[in-house]
């Protein structure tokens, strides 16, 4: 069980235009944390947002469990019906500024609707009511260890660690199998980001979901990750189990990038059932 991409090619603007990103494959296993990194512009986010449907695959497709989920020819419409979230870098943007977060948290809950227990996806029709949608927003903040008086809060009332969480609460809404997590700590300060990070760790063992997680912070990447991919120019240069990988890159990129980086002590996640 994975969510895979395979060969996937993404082109803007024109037909005419070169494929920004060109034959990218990409395994992510249920339950287990990969790393994607590589410099500005790498087509990383593209990447990510071809996997909820948010750019149309000029060529390869993504599957889910087997199940296609993107292909050149169709374009999901609720990703997350299917089991994959994608959590933005900048919580600020991605929430509606005029919402609570009570109305937010509620909103995401509300589309939640129980997999069918036979092919794994979700059932059409009504997600939950407005009651228990509330509830459920509750308890989604305290997954996060928020307390519910934030509920009543406006985003610009919460500070952006805080307000990171709650957008990785939302994410959660409707039980993810895989999580993209694209730079989620890089606009928080250190002592935040260790915090945030910690969080996807016990929550990730709370919930068992996979997931990719984009930085271009090596460090960060060596410490969540199983297995790494690095991009460059909008292909995946290098990928491999993350110990071989940052203690013997193949390529001179992903040797140059590693290079840049002072070398940190081993410190890891433990990825072993607790
Ligand atoms: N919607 C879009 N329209 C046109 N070009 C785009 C679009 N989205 C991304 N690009 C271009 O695709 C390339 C890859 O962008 P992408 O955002 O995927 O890089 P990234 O690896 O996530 O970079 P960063 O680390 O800065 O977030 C860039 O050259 C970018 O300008
Ligand atoms: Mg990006």
């Amino acid at each position: 069980m994975a969510l895979i991409f395979e060969d996937v090619g993404i082109r803007f603007g024109s037909a005419r235009n070169e494929l920004t990103v060109r034959g990218v494959n990409l395994r992510i296993e249920r339950g287990s944390t990969v790393g994607l990194v590589g410099e500005s512009g790498s087509g990383k986010s593209s990447v990510a947002k071809a996997g909820v449907g948010m750019n149309r695959l000029a060529t390869g497709r993504v599957t889910i469990e087997g199940s296609e989920l993107a292909s050149p020819t169709r374009t999901l419409k609720h990703p997350a019906r299917y089991g994959v979230q994608l959590v933005f870098q900048d919580p600020r943007t991605s929430m509606n500024p005029k919402m609570t977060i009570g109305e937010t948290l509620s909103e995401a809950a509300a589309l939640y609707r129980k997999p069918n227990a036979q092919n794994g996806r979700a059932k059409q029709g009504r997600g939950l009511d407005a009651q228990a949608a509330a509830r459920r927003a509750e308890e989604l903040l305290r997954m996060v260890r928020l307390e519910t008086s934030h509920l009543a809060r406006y985003p610009h009332e919460l500070s952006g660690g805080q307000l990171q969480r709650v957008s990785i609460a939302r994410s959660l809404a409707v039980e993810p199998d895989y999580l993209l997590l694209d730079e989620v700590t890089a606009s928080l300060d250190v002592s935040v980001q260790a915090a945030v990070l910690n969080l996807l760790r016990d929550l990730q063992r709370e919930l068992g979901f996979a997931m990719l997680y984009i930085s271009h912070d090596l460090s960060v990447i060596r410490y969540v990750s199983e297995h790494v991919y690095v991009m460059q120019h909008g292909e995946v240069v290098e990928h491999g189990e993350v110990t071989r990988l940052f203690d013997n890159p193949q390529t001179a990129y992903a040797r140059q990038l590693l290079d840049a980086v002072p070398r940190l002590g081993g410190a890891r996640w433990q990825h072993s059932e607790a």
